[in-house]
């Protein structure tokens, strides 16, 4: 079954939208196998960003990666990477459409709320980064029958 790995942000976490993104991903009928709430290390951040390391934005998107804690999860399902990014919405909230959680919750792009895997090898590549093979839980074949 496809992962991603999705991250409330701190401006998220702070503005108390955890439930409110979470409930989305489940309503949707994705399943939830890893969550924690965490604090970003430097290293983490600036490895988490690598890609864009040579963009101007790149101290302060560490910074604030860093600012606060973040809530970072993995949900899996059929073609979650894609439908997952499709449900955040554009990078800049100010192109986000509505209906999409940082068309619906975001202003700026430093502070849109939601990171999602925007790739088979990124969502490998990050949930590596932020998760444990013992963190992650596994579901029953039963219950995968009647979701899908
Ligand atoms: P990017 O990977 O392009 O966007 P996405 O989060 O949609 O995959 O950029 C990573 C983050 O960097 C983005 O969520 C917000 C921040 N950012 C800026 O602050 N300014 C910018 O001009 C861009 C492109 C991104
Ligand atoms: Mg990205």
């Amino acid at each position: 079954m496809e992962k991603t790995f999705l991250m409330v942000k701190p401006d998220g976490v702070q503005r108390e939208l955890i439930g409110e993104i979470v409930s989305r991903f489940e309503k949707k009928g994705f399943q939830l196998i890893g969550a924690k709430l965490m604090n970003i290390s430097n290293e983490l951040a600036e490895e988490h960003y690598g890609e864009h390391k040579e963009r101007p934005f790149f101290g302060e998107l560490v910074e604030f990666i860093t600012s606060g804690p973040v809530f970072a999860m993995v949900w899996q399902g059929e073609n979650v990477i894609a439908t997952a990014r499709q449900m955040m919405g554009s990078t800049n909230p100010s192109d986000a459409a509505p209906g999409t959680i940082r068309g619906d919750f975001g202003v700026t792009v430093g502070k849109n709320i939601i990171h999602g895997s925007d790739s088979p090898e990124s969502a490998k590549r990050e949930i590596g980064l932020f998760f444990n093979e013992s963190e992650l839980v596994e579901y029953s074949k039963l219950i995968n029958n009647w979701i899908y």
